[in-house]
């Protein structure tokens, strides 16, 4: 068994030895993420909270989901009229939900970094569930394990990352874990939306995404995220489809036995194509349900990892 994990902020929180025990935990958990089994006991009695200071349907719904299939109580704390809102600072929320009694807070933000000062301020585990441009480490573990089911293994991968990198927070936690495990990242961007640092990451970079294609084992497409960009980083999202879009011409470059993921929710039509979102090696509902699975491993590794013989009961 590997050290206590006390929070989850980002991949760097993780050993090897975490990956590999969530990644197994998930295993034995998917069967109840995809309903073939009851609900298992586990965190019964736990209350999990759900803090959403961002807009977010699936991740939140993938949480919650994750947290009553194990039995553990959940209470939403969402930003529609929390008085976070209402100018509270993170400091006092922190303390409200301690008094609450939660044992466990998943935050999702628009602020990079909240996740580590809440950690600070509160004694319970804090899991990120995205913060800004930072991190999104459940998100790279959720695609990790879905490329696992498929391939066995990660290493020697080459899996390609294209689209936003620069407004990316599940490509700075993709990158990361990808390589954790031996796969070898190569990412293709536009100029524009390539990060500054990019070069300190450890991966190729490239902005030529035909010249990838055959080369791919998966071909991971991100989310243009127009929300958080404040001034025009491409011309148009019909230029950004022609140049960067996977379509059904592109795919037909990727192997027949590659993978096509995104971590949802898809712009159809912008960095993917209707047809390209049907074609038979996309995964991305497998990734919804497997995020289901993954999230329960990783509750279970921060809040009852001293009773391990519970999982198959
Ligand atoms: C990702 C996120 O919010 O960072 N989506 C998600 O977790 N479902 C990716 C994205 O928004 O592009």
């Amino acid at each position: 068994m590997s050290a206590a994990l006390t929070d989850l902020i980002a991949i760097r929180d993780l050993t090897r030895d975490h990956v590999d025990e969530i990644l197994a935990g998930a295993r034995e958990f998917l069967p109840i993420a995809r309903r073939e089994r009851a609900s298992a006991p586990t965190l019964r009695g736990r209350i999990v909270c759900n803090l959403f200071l961002e807009d977010s349907t699936r991740t939140r719904l993938s949480f919650d989901l994750a947290a009553k299939r194990l039995s553990a109580d959940v209470v939403d704390f969402t930003q529609e009229g929390t008085s976070v809102n209402k100018g509270e600072s993170l400091l006092d929320t922190a303390q409200t939900l301690m008094a609450l009694g939660v044992d466990l807070v998943v935050l999702r933000t628009s602020s990079s970094g909240a996740p580590t000062q809440l950690a600070r301020e509160i004694d319970v585990p804090v899991l990120n569930a995205g913060d800004g441009w930072h991190q999104h480490p459940t998100q790279a573990l959720l695609d990790a394990f879905t490329i696992l089911e498929h391939r066995g293994s990660l290493d020697g991968l080459r899996m390609t990352i294209v689209g936003d990198i620069l407004h990316s927070r599940v490509a700075r936690s993709e990158v990361e874990l990808m390589r954790m495990m031996g796969a070898e990242v190569t990412l293709v961007a536009p100029p524009t939306l390539q990060p500054p640092d990019v070069s300190a990451w450890g991966v190729r970079t490239t902005s030529d995404l035909e010249a990838e294609l055959p080369e791919t084992d998966v071909l991971y497409v991100l989310r243009v995220q127009r929300e958080r960009m404040h001034r025009a980083f491409f011309p148009s999202t019909g230029e950004y489809a022609r140049i960067w879009g996977v379509n059904a011409d592109r795919l037909r470059l990727l192997p027949k036995d590659a993978l096509l993921m995104h971590p949802g929710p898809v712009n159809r039509g912008v960095e993917l194509s209707g047809t390209a979102m049907e074609d038979s090696r996309a995964v991305i509902t497998e990734q919804v349900t497997n995020g289901i699975a993954v999230r329960m491993a990783c509750l279970y590794l921060l809040l009852a990892g001293a009773n391990r013989s519970e999982v198959s009961s």
